[in-house]
């Protein structure tokens, strides 16, 4: 397949993603072509390292040790990220120096603070490894970890210099942490393209094959939408915003189950499912159109049971999020597939109404 490369621009910095199935072994001409600092750096994971490290150290990108930090999401905060400054003063690395993150979500978000804040600043490139990351963390420039009573609480806008995207590292993802990126591709499809939503409905056997044929055409157009909102909309001030569709009731449910129970993709699967329930419930969206989104979804395969939560644990979280403008919670609706709008005057009762239309408990 021919690469896909596509350009962010954004006000702060302008950037390319390559997507292209065996990127991992282009990776230092790559990195040579857009001249970054050449004493360079790769944060992994143990396991990530196992996986691809081999691989990896034959790209010659560097010479240097890996810097290997732990990455489920119960690690990803400052004492983590400490570790990665450790190791970066350890070895006197400067402000010439290059921060190649290699792994999930996890680890782009947690070195790629690293690369904003050691000495204000390094190159930062992403080269991602999960679909998750590939479809949707590695761009646009949001970085950092959580707090102990908060996700993502710590943080900060730092765009990449380059992103280099390989669907060949998926063929080792478990097959769950494989489907918790395609509901965001789902997403993707839902809120801007109808094409993609096909798709990924159409050709689910060969997607979970795995082929780069499948692959690279939803990871392009994923990191193309993508790549469009945040250009608009760096710091998710308005446009960006469509994006957080179905993450609304999404993180309630990751919140009241402390981020045990789901993968932060089927949390988001069962928002859409609320979220368009929310729509249909208002008119704004047709039935037909609520039906192929949950038809989408069921046919990835079951996601973890809801019907023990109750819909008040979840309206009472909703309340917290991080989306609530001067006390009005702003609500991404689908009205078909492949557009939304978003609205302001969620009434409690449509919210109970549609999280009960879903499963949850009364
Ligand atoms: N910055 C953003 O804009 C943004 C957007 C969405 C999500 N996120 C963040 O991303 C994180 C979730 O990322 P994630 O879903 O990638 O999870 P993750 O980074 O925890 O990775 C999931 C698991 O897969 C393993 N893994 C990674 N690549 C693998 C591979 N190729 N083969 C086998 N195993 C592999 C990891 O070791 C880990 O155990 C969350 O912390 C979330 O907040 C950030
Ligand atoms: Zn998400």
């Amino acid at each position: 397949m021919d690469p896909v490369r596509i350009d962010v621009s954004t006000p702060s910095r302008t950037y390319r993603v390559t997507i292209d199935d065996g990127a991992l072994d282009r990776l230092g001409r790559l990195i040579n072509d857009i001249r970054l600092p050449e004493r360079r750096f790769v944060v992994s994971s143990p396991l990530v390292w196992r996986f691809h490290g081999v691989q990896f150290g034959r790209t010659g990108v560097t010479s240097e040790q890996p810097i290997l930090v732990p990455d489920g999401e119960r690690y990803k905060h400052l004492a983590t990220v400490s570790r990665i400054y450790d190791a970066l003063t350890r070895v006197n690395a400067d402000r010439a120096t290059t921060l190649v993150t290699f792994g999930g979500g996890v680890i782009g978000d947690m070195a790629g603070f690293a690369a904003a804040t050691y000495l204000r600043g390094v190159s930062l490139v992403h080269v991602p490894t999960t679909l998750l990351a590939q479809v949707d963390s590695a761009i646009g420039g949001k970085v950092g970890v959580n707090h102990a009573l908060g996700k993502n609480l710590i943080g900060s806008f730092y765009q990449p210099h380059a992103v280099v995207v390989d669907p060949l590292l998926l063929a080792t993802l478990p097959r769950r942490e494989f489907r918790a990126g395609l509901y965001e591709v789902i997403k993707y499809g839902m809120t801007s393209s109808a094409s993609l939503f096909d798709r990924v409905a159409k050709q689910r056997k060969e997607i979970f094959a795995r082929t780069a044929a499948a692959l690279t055409p939803i990871i392009a157009e994923s990191c193309r939408i993508k790549a469009d909102v945040v250009a608009t909309d760096e710091r998710e001030a308005g446009p960006r915003r469509i994006l957080n569709f179905g993450h609304t009731a999404g993180h309630a449910l990751e919140s009241v189950t402390k981020y045990r129970r789901y993968r932060h993709g089927e949390a988001v699967a069962y928002g859409m499912l609320v979220a368009a329930e929310l729509a249909r419930g208002r008119g704004a969206l047709a039935e037909t159109d609520r039906q192929a989104l949950a038809d989408v979804i069921a046919s990835l395969g079951p996601l973890p049971p809801i019907a023990d939560l109750s819909t008040s644990h979840i309206l009472e979280a909703m309340k917290h999020d991080k989306k609530m403008v001067a006390g009005r919670l702003h609500f991404v609706l689908p009205t078909t597939v492949g557009a939304t709008t978003i609205v302001d005057d969620v009434t409690e009762k449509e919210m109970r109404a549609a999280l009960k239309q879903v499963g949850f408990k009364t």
